[in-house]
């Protein structure tokens, strides 16, 4: 880091300080690995075979009823088409099949978590959620014209890759654009992107439409959230 807080070797010296606050890169992270991921969702596979423990859910069970809340006030239709974008154990789709959607789609890259996910679909009776094994970054060729993308935790992932913490996250936008339709909903749950620098990031290619409340807490006499989930629509 130089004074000014800017990692050496990260310089852009076409932007202000203020912009390259806001692009600033975390260190990266064993979380932005897909061993990390697949070792994580081999325990949490073996866990559940052994005690039905479904595992990790990311940022609770709030965090779900926070997004389904979202939909249901958006009057987002029950067949609309709804992608997980890095769905983990596939909780959220259980929770959005439950609560009416029928039209849903959960990819993850890691093979372990694909199966886990489904084997919990399975026991609930959902066999009829698509789980698939794939990089979101990768823009597969049939994973195109959602009317939304959820992600929870995925981009924070994609951010933390120790190879390529910028080109993740352009793949990652690109990969967004390609997978949603025109006027699509994106909504995103993140831990380690402010909500000042996720309107950044994303109002490249995606116009805000809003702020979902999440928890606050009150530190030195100001407030902050450690989770801030926003929602995107896509402009062209
Ligand atoms: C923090 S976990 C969140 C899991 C789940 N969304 C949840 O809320 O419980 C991040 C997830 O993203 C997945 N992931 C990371 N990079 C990915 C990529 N390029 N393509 C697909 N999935 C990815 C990981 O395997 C992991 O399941």
């Amino acid at each position: 880091m130089d004074s000014n807080g800017v990692p050496h070797g990260n310089q852009d010296t076409t932007k202000n300080y203020e912009e390259q606050d806001l692009e600033q890169d975390f260190r990266s992270s064993e979380l932005g690995t897909k061993q990390y991921w697949d070792g994580a969702y081999q325990r949490e596979l073996r866990t559940y075979k052994d005690i039905g423990d479904v595992g990790e859910i990311w940022f609770g069970e709030e965090s779900m009823n926070r997004l389904i809340k979202f939909l249901r006030k958006e009057n987002v239709e029950t067949d609309a088409a709804i992608l997980d974008v890095g769905t983990g154990n596939g909780i959220l789709l259980v929770e959005l099949a439950k609560s009416g959607f029928t039209n849903l789609t959960g990819i993850d890259y890691s093979a372990a978590a694909v199966e886990l996910a489904k084997n919990v679909l399975e026991q609930e009776g959902l066999s009829n959620v698509k789980v698939m094994e794939v990089d979101f970054l990768s823009c597969p060729a049939n994973l195109t014209g959602f009317d939304v993308c959820m992600d929870k935790g995925t981009f924070d992932a994609i951010s933390l890759n120790p190879d390529s913490t910028v080109d993740g996250k352009a793949h990652y936008l690109k990969a967004l654009q390609w997978a949603l339709r025109k006027g699509g909903l994106f909504v995103i749950t993140s831990c380690n992107w402010t909500k000042e620098q996720l309107l950044h990031f994303f109002k490249q290619e995606f116009e805000f439409h809003q702020e979902l409340p999440t928890p606050s807490f009150m530190f030195g006499g100001k407030t902050g959230h450690s989770v801030t989930a926003l929602v995107f629509k896509r402009l062209h």
